[in-house]
């Protein structure tokens, strides 16, 4: 059982990435930020207001998630339900962070996570993978990419989904983002001890992943 970790901050390139890595490597995928996502998700559908940590956490305790394995990568239904595209979307965009910053959805989330590894070797991205989720695997990388870049990645993204999306106000809501998930008391987003830090900006997709699989490869965890 080998667990790759791929911290990094929004628009960092994390999820093409580890997606296209984990292919490479034959492991499964596994894109924590989907979770918190989904319980997002769970909460606009409600109407729980996501700062209001008394509501979070009883909704956390009446709702079931489920974990399942599809197209080698780990989703989930909640009470059911499959949110799709839906956590993708603005309402869900901007609450998001309020929701990781809270302590009962992180300590319900963690839990999830490290379920997953029943389904087998994983590359899982996120936040706090390397730091919280599995401190104790050696293979960590850290993706990085300057924020222009990484608002222009982003932009492009929401064109393609939503038809519109300027690059201004992308790289204002990405630092808005990057300002709470850095700043908050638990689980900030940090460099791991031991993460191997990769600046991917002017870089290609292809070559992130070869820099991964590759260094891998010299670890001896695939041949
Ligand atoms: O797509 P993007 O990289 O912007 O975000 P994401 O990976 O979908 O994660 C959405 C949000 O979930 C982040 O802004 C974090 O607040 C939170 N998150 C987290 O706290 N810990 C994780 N391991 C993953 C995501």
């Amino acid at each position: 059982m080998i667990i790759v970790a791929v911290d990094g901050p929004s628009a960092s390139g994390k999820s093409t990435v580890s997606r296209r890595a984990a292919q490479a490597l034959g492991f499964v995928y596994v894109d924590s930020g989907a979770v918190y996502r989904g319980v997002t998700w769970k909460c606009v559908k409600e109407g729980v207001d996501v700062k209001d940590a008394q509501a979070v956490t009883n909704l956390l305790i009446r709702m079931n998630m489920e974990l399942v394995l599809k197209d080698q990568a780990v989703g989930y239904l909640i009470d059911g339900e499959d949110p799709g595209q839906e956590i993708r979307a603005e309402p869900v965009r901007e609450r998001v962070a309020d929701i990781a910053a809270q302590q009962s959805v992180r300590v319900y989330i963690v839990e999830k996570l490290r379920l997953m590894t029943k389904f087998g070797s994983l590359v899982m991205e996120g936040r706090d993978i390397g730091t919280v989720v599995f401190p104790d695997t050696p293979y960590k990388y850290y993706l990085d990419a300057d924020p222009e870049e990484r608002a222009r990645r982003r932009a492009a993204e929401i064109r393609q989904t939503e038809g519109a999306g300027d690059v201004n106000e992308v790289l204002s809501s990405l630092r808005r983002r990057d300002q709470k998930d850095s700043s908050r008391a638990t689980a900030p987003l940090q460099i791991a001890l031991g993460a191997k830090i990769i600046n991917s900006t002017g870089m290609s997709i292809d070559q992130v992943v070869d820099t991964i699989v590759s260094d891998l490869k010299k670890a001896g965890v695939v041949s």
